[in-house]
């Protein structure tokens, strides 16, 4: 097993590759034109953390497949996880100006072209996914349900009606704490649960490993949310790369508006044990999973 850097590195190395860079001004029929080249990788090559890929690789390799077979799927999570953000910071959504350290995707190429280079990540997503399918039509059924995977994380009973639920709640200036978890859990744990799950369906795992790694991402990606509600607050923003205080400033309802400071870290702990236990039966091969958990909670950045 490598490290988060190790396999942040493989992805950041894919990542060059696809998709295509295309030199400044060119289009034909059929090609990807080069200014939706340019605003996709924009915010796609703007030093993430590459959580999720790194994780769905290490599942991979935890359960016994290849880093070379997942790293397109890797890719695709960060493709969508990126598209994500960049709809997120619309002025029509949280309206933020600064991401991973840089102006927003909107900011600078406009409205229309971030949308469509949100679109477009989501589409390239799936598009890669697929051709790793048609290379290898033998291994085409255990990517297919990886695939299903994936897109039930980021779609509409995952990723996208927890964001929707965010705005309704931002809207209504909600507070109840169902509400609350139904968020935390759609926007976020889903796109650390699904890909872990995709790693499962990559290498044939049965019931048992699809059952901790879902109980293991679902920990893990509600911390993570808990700790980002956190750095709202408590973050110094070189660090985070965002702009912060803008939970508050807008209403949103968060771990910290719901619990406060100490409640959010408490849950925080409590999270952090249950993460430690999905993880138990793996003992020593699931170092890299403790140690990532270890380190969010934490995290400043
Ligand atoms: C930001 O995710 C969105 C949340 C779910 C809080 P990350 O903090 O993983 O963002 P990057 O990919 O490192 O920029
Ligand atoms: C965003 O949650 C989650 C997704 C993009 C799906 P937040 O709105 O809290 O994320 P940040 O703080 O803007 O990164
Ligand atoms: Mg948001
Ligand atoms: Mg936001
Ligand atoms: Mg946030």
């Amino acid at each position: 097993m490598r490290t988060l850097s190790e396999y942040a590195a493989l992805v950041n190395a894919r990542l060059e590759e696809i998709p295509a860079v295309v030199e400044e001004g060119r289009y034909a029929i059929g090609e990807l034109p080069w200014l939706l080249s340019r605003s996709m990788r924009y915010s796609l090559c703007a030093g993430g953390k590459r959580l999720r890929p790194s994780m769905l690789l290490a599942a991979v390799e935890l359960l016994g497949g290849r880093t070379e077979d997942a790293l397109d799927f890797a890719c695709a999570v960060e493709m969508i996880h990126t598209y994500s953000l960049i709809h997120d910071d619309l002025p029509g959504m949280d309206d933020d100006t600064l991401r991973r350290g840089r102006p927003t995707n909107h900011v600078v190429f406009g409205e229309g072209q971030a949308i469509l280079a949100g679109d477009g990540l989501l589409n390239c997503a799936f598009e890669t996914m697929l051709a790793c399918a048609a290379k290898k039509p033998d291994r085409a059924a255990d990517w297919l349900l990886a695939m299903r995977e994936i897109a039930t994380g980021a779609g509409v009973t995952g990723m996208i009606a927890g964001q929707v639920m965010d705005l309704y709640c931002e809207k209504e200036a909600a507070t109840d704490k169902k509400a609350l978890r139904f968020i935390q859990h759609g926007k976020t744990a889903c796109m650390f649960i699904y890909p872990l799950r995709a790693a499962a369906r990559l290498t044939g795992a049965g019931e048992d490993d699809l059952n901790a790694l879902t109980a293991y991402g679902r920990a893990f990606g509600l911390l993570f949310q808990a700790t980002d509600d956190l750095l709202d607050v408590t973050g110094d923003a070189g660090d985070v790369g965002k702009t912060l205080g803008k939970d508050a400033e807008s209403g949103k309802l968060t771990c910290v508006s719901a619990y406060g400071l100490e409640g959010t870290r408490r849950i925080v702990d409590e999270l952090h044990a249950e993460a430690v236990r999905a993880m138990e039966r793996y003992g020593e091969r699931g170092a890299f999973f403790r140690a990532l958990v270890d380190s969010m909670v934490n995290r400043t950045k």
